[in-house]
């Protein structure tokens, strides 16, 4: 048995997190997890207030193991998800991106654990300043929005700067690597890509195809998808927006003329239709499309295709449409082969964890 102030913290068997994915951790996966003894994270940055609220019923009618919401702290409808999370007596709650100190203060005050999503260890050192409970200190490998310190160098510089349990995160997908966490500091593991790779996971078998297909060199971090460093798949779509051309060269860039009027249109009713199912306001994605143009150096156009993100996102993962939607992931898909249950994952990584080690034990006393 491996036990870390993250299992003690949590109350879970395993010190295994499986991170929060848009339109893929939702009840099922997060289940399945769960009920194997590490902890599943429900993402509701892409779910309505309703579909929330309904994610949690579901999910606490098929296990009674831990689990936990993922939300965005600036979604205008942040406090309305807490109120939720907190009358649900859900166990736990972890932020997205920065976490805000009201709501961690109104969910620790009710029970329940709180945990932030760092990517550098000020952002640690600010949230474990404002209360929070443990941190996911994610490495440039990982999927999604990602920082550009390497996890082998940012897991132990932030264990080392805060006093709470840091779960590493960023190109995790076995034993030897959780042992490699703990050596680092850690208390434990988040992974999101290698759990997007199993039975349990909802994403269409013809999506999960293209990951397994995925080299080391099979993705990319780009700015131009939605302004900030996002890792993707690196697909026909992905190389046209980031302006490169079959074979490596820096092209034109994101179509033209009439077909880009067209995309437009598109990526604007697009926003209209994620804005609805996100909670997102009209003025809170205004506010987010001037960062991206000021900030990101993105044109206006590109600002608006930004907000096609999230339609593009579940064109790949609920949609199965490989070809034009976005498949967020990290470099560790090079390395994944099989889709194990996510019982069998777990029961993979503790197991190879334990004999990992026995070995380094002997190394010791050798
Ligand atoms: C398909 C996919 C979707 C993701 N969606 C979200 C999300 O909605 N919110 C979030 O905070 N992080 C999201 N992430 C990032 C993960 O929570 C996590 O940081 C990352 O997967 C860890 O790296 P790994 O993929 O190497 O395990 C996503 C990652 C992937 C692969």
């Amino acid at each position: 048995m491996i036990r870390t102030a993250l299992t003690d913290l949590l109350g879970i068997r395993y010190p295994v997190v499986q991170a929060a994915m848009g339109y893929v951790s939702g009840p099922r996966l997060v289940v399945a997890v769960s009920n194997a003894g590490g902890l599943g994270l429900l993402a509701s940055a892409t779910m309505s207030l309703a579909e929330l609220e309904r994610a949690i019923t579901d999910t606490q009618n098929r296990t009674v193991a831990p689990f936990g919401v993922n939300l965005r702290a600036d979604a205008p409808d942040a406090a309305e998800r807490v109120r939720l999370i907190i009358a649900g007596r859900v166990p736990v709650a972890s932020f997205a991106q920065a976490p805000k100190p009201e709501l961690i203060a109104a969910l620790k005050e009710a029970g329940v654990v709180t945990i932030a999503s760092v990517g550098a260890r000020r952002h640690a050192e600010k949230a474990a300043g404002w209360g929070i409970d443990a941190v996911i200190a994610t490495g440039g490998e990982g999927g999604g929005h990602v920082g550009s310190v390497p996890t082998s160098l940012l897991i132990p510089q932030v264990a080392a700067a805060v006093g709470i349990p840091v779960i590493a995160a960023g190109g995790f997908f076995d034993g030897r690597g959780l042992v490699a966490a703990l050596a680092y500091g850690a208390a434990g593991i988040a992974m999101g890509t290698r759990f997007l790779l199993t039975s349990d996971s909802p994403v269409p078998d013809a999506v999960k195809q293209v990951y397994l297909a995925a080299g080391l060199d099979g993705t990319v971090v780009t700015t131009r998808v939605d302004g900030v460093p996002h890792r993707v798949l690196r697909t026909r779509i992905v190389d046209r927006l980031t302006g490169v051309r079959a074979g490596g060269a820096a092209g034109a860039g994101w179509l033209s003329g009439a077909r880009r009027a067209a995309g437009l249109a598109r990526a604007a009713r697009s926003a209209a239709a994620f804005r609805g199912a996100s909670g997102l306001g009209w003025r809170e994605m205004a506010r987010q499309g001037r960062a991206m143009h000021r900030d990101g150096g993105l044109t206006w156009g590109q600002v608006l295709m930004a907000a096609n993100t999230p339609v593009l996102l579940r064109a790949a993962m609920v949609d199965g449409r490989t070809e034009e939607g976005l498949m967020s992931s990290g470099q560790v898909a090079g390395l994944i082969e099989d889709l194990p249950s996510c019982a069998e994952l777990i029961g993979a990584i503790m197991t190879e964890a334990e004999a990992c080690l026995g070995r380094l034990a002997t190394v010791r006393s050798g």
